[in-house]
């Protein structure tokens, strides 16, 4: 069942185009991400699924109903804004039963649904307290409650957890999934965070420039992405400019390298950098190349090295183990092997 679908959606502002015929069908209960950089038309778009703005052409369906000219109290939608949107002359408790009022519930029943959501955002005890006298990201959790308190049908959520830190974003991540998981809620999230994005969503909507460039799961996304732009948005990777022949691709720098059978075509081959694998010794598998270390970069779980082979540099990754303490340092000569079957050829 289909709680929200966008056809041939387009809008402007001044003649430029912030969203280019969005076509897409979000299920019911599936916590759905729209990921892209800044400026390629999130936001518009959820405040064209809020009803808070109109498009251009195309039409907003909700629950099988066309809504693209109903207005936003019609809609049975909650949204946290990207700047929170809260009333400031209102105290937290306020703010989260304003919806509720509404809904005509009785003081009572408002008091213990406020109370209920302040502790889950972990806010207990801030009732009284005026929004303007919050920091940032208790004014973001206010939002977050104020939305989830009235249990809309379908929740969406801008860029919810961008303002706090990152032990409370980690809470607030899991505490979101698991409410949304619970109460079934169609949500639809929108981040520039890929692993926000790869750790909570059921489906995710890579956006660039307006337009949606690849749906899938977070699996798909990460192993198959569509295109050079999704393959450096979504994870790190390497990119090289290829000519190919048959089941042989050639290097700006002369380098070839064998590529699976059944290959799609493109000008780009990708690697991500924790398949490739390193050696201290000659390898004899396809596509190894002697290279030198140039630099070793600890990142926590991970080491990164930058490698150079043959005028070009390449990132690899490995897991930050013990044994690894010591290996690989600057300078150090290695043998680089990119097995054939992590190579994807990609468009632009
Ligand atoms: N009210 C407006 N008037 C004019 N231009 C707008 C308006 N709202 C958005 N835009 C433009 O539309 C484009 C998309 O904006 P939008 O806010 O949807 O991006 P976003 O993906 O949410 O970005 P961010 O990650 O920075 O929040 C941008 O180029 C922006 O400048
Ligand atoms: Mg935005």
């Amino acid at each position: 069942m289909r709680a929200v679908v966008l056809e041939g959606v387009e809008k402007s502002f001044d003649g430029t185009p912030a969203c280019s015929q969005i076509n897409l069908s979000i299920n019911k209960g599936e916590f759905f991400t729209f990921l892209g950089p800044s400026g390629c038309g999130k936001t518009t778009l959820l405040r064209l699924i809020a009803g808070f703005i109109a498009p251009l052409s195309g039409a907003v369906f909700i629950d099988g109903n066309d809504v693209t000219n109903l207005p936003p109290e019609k809609r049975k939608v909650g949204m946290v804004f990207q700047n929170y949107s809260l009333f400031p002359y209102l105290t937290v408790s306020q703010n989260i039963e304003y919806g509720l009022t509404i809904q005509k519930k009785t003081a009572r029943e408002r008091q213990e649904i406020a109370e209920r959501y302040m502790e889950m955002v972990g806010l207990t005890g801030f009732g009284e307290r005026k929004v303007t006298e919050l920091s940032g990201g208790e004014q973001q959790r206010v939002a977050l409650a104020r939305s989830l308190a009235v249990e809309p049908e379908v929740l969406l959520l801008d860029e919810p957890l961008s303002n706090l830190d990152a032990r409370l974003r980690d809470k607030m991540r899991a505490e979101i999934k698991s409410l949304q998981k619970r109460l079934g809620i169609t949500t639809i999230f929108v981040t520039h965070d890929q692993t926000e994005a790869l750790t909570l969503s059921d489906r995710i909507a890579v956006f660039n420039q307006g337009r949606v460039v690849q749906v899938g799961t977070p699996r798909q996304i990460y192993d198959t992405p569509h295109n050079v732009f999704v393959a450096g948005f979504v994870g790190d990777t390497n990119l090289f400019r290829v000519a190919r022949s048959g089941s042989t691709v050639r290097l700006e720098n002369g380098m070839e390298l064998s590529v699976p059978a059944g290959s799609e075509s493109g000008d780009w081959l990708s690697i991500r950098p924790q398949n490739i694998r390193i050696s201290k010794t000659p390898s004899r598998e396809p596509n190894s190349f002697q290279g030198q270390v140039l630099e070793r970069q600890l990142n926590g779980v991970s080491i990164d090295y930058i490698i150079e082979l043959g005028q070009t540099v390449i990132r690899a990754a490995e897991l930050n183990s013990f044994e690894k303490e010591d290996e690989f340092r600057p300078g150090t000569t290695v043998w680089v092997t990119l097995p054939e079957k992590r190579l994807r050829l990609l468009a632009e």
